[in-house]
């Protein structure tokens, strides 16, 4: 299979597509380096540096089986300072790819969602018929590609899975997580642990949770990995599909912080800020329906061993 993995410079993009060179397929590995690196891209990829909404770019590069569509700029916070780049980039550059690849038929799309669809939800765990209701431009970036997507497959266009991911963590030797900037709890409370950092800083210690800190879900990159091939192949028996990707299990900020410490047997500052704009108190996944349709299990989605594999391939970048 011929498959076009955009964003593939970056975290959960340079592992799938590893994963699925691993696999025999044909990967173009696309990615503008916005804040992706193309150290991350895995040998055996063939590398194209461009914008995905470039159409004339994407034409160019022929016809293929399957896009994932990983490209994305990632942080909720930051798409409050500034949503006109998330809707031109998230968005506008996605309707164009689609575009493109659409007249090159392709057959099936894969898209990076995320739980930011469902902003802040009362009851626990969050399945996949929950009213969306995104709290960020991020989000909301996010929902509007599903809902052209949704149009585009009842219009026999193609087939797509939108896979709306918890907290993507984890990593592996070649693919460590880093993100610019860097917002993502684990890999920050490791620079804490590893002396790049002279605090941990958590945001909100007043929610309504056992411990005031709020809670998320983890899933392993490895096991999102997983679900995105998965996922390519289910697209044979079905047009659309909505799926989360999470591990089912909620740890709040100050639990996942402790196991840091543990697992890297450093210690490190806390300190409490107040809580930011956008954040829900809890968010966890059920992960029922991808786990039937995709006959896939989380399997290395226990925090100590996302944690653990975080904390290898940090130590091995030196
Ligand atoms: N990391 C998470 O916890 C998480 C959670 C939910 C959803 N997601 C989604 O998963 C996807 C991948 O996330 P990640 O953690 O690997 O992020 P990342 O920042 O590591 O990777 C994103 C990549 O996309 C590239 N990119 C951005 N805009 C582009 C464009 N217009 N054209 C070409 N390349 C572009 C960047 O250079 C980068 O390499 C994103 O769509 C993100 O929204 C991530």
């Amino acid at each position: 299979m011929r498959v076009l993995v955009t964003g593939a410079a970056g975290f959960i993009g340079s592992t799938t597509a590893e994963l699925l060179l691993s696999n025999g397929d044909e990967v173009v590995a696309f990615d503008s380096l916005v804040t992706g690196r193309f150290e991350n891209v895995p040998p055996g990829a063939t590398f194209v540096e461009g914008d995905c909404g470039d159409v004339e770019l994407v034409r160019s590069l022929g016809h293929f089986d399957a896009c994932v569509h990983f490209a994305a700029r990632i942080e909720p916070s930051e798409s409050m300072k500034n949503p006109e780049d998330f809707f031109s980039n998230n968005v506008a550059s996605s309707f164009r790819l689609l575009d493109a690849l659409i007249k090159s038929g392709v057959e099936r799309f894969i898209f990076s969602s995320s739980c930011a669809v469902y902003g802040d939800q009362i009851e626990m765990p969050i399945d996949e018929t929950r009213t969306t209701q995104p709290q960020s431009p991020y989000g909301q970036s996010k929902l509007m590609v599903e809902d052209g997507l949704r149009w585009l497959v009842s219009a026999g266009r193609l087939r797509a899975a939108s896979m709306r991911y918890f907290n993507a963590a984890g990593g592996t030797l070649a693919h460590p997580e880093r993100h610019i900037p860097e917002g993502h709890l684990i890999p920050i409370a490791l620079d804490a642990a590893d002396g790049h950092r002279e605090y941990l800083e958590i945001f909100g210690n007043d929610y309504p949770t056992p411990d005031g800190t709020c809670i998320r879900d983890y899933i392993h990159v490895k096991d999102l990995a997983e679900a995105h091939v998965l996922a390519i192949t289910a697209l044979e028996n079905h047009r659309e599909l909505v799926l989360n990707l999470g591990s089912g299990v909620g740890y709040s900020n100050r639990q996942v912080v402790e196991t840091v410490k543990k697992v890297t047997q450093r210690d490190f500052e806390i300190r409490y800020s107040g809580r930011r704009s956008g954040d829900p108190a809890v968010a966890v996944a059920s992960n029922e329906r991808a786990r039937v349709m995709l006959d896939w299990q989380p399997e290395q989605s226990d925090i100590e061993v996302i944690v653990a594999d975080a904390w290898a391939a940090r130590q091995a970048l030196g």
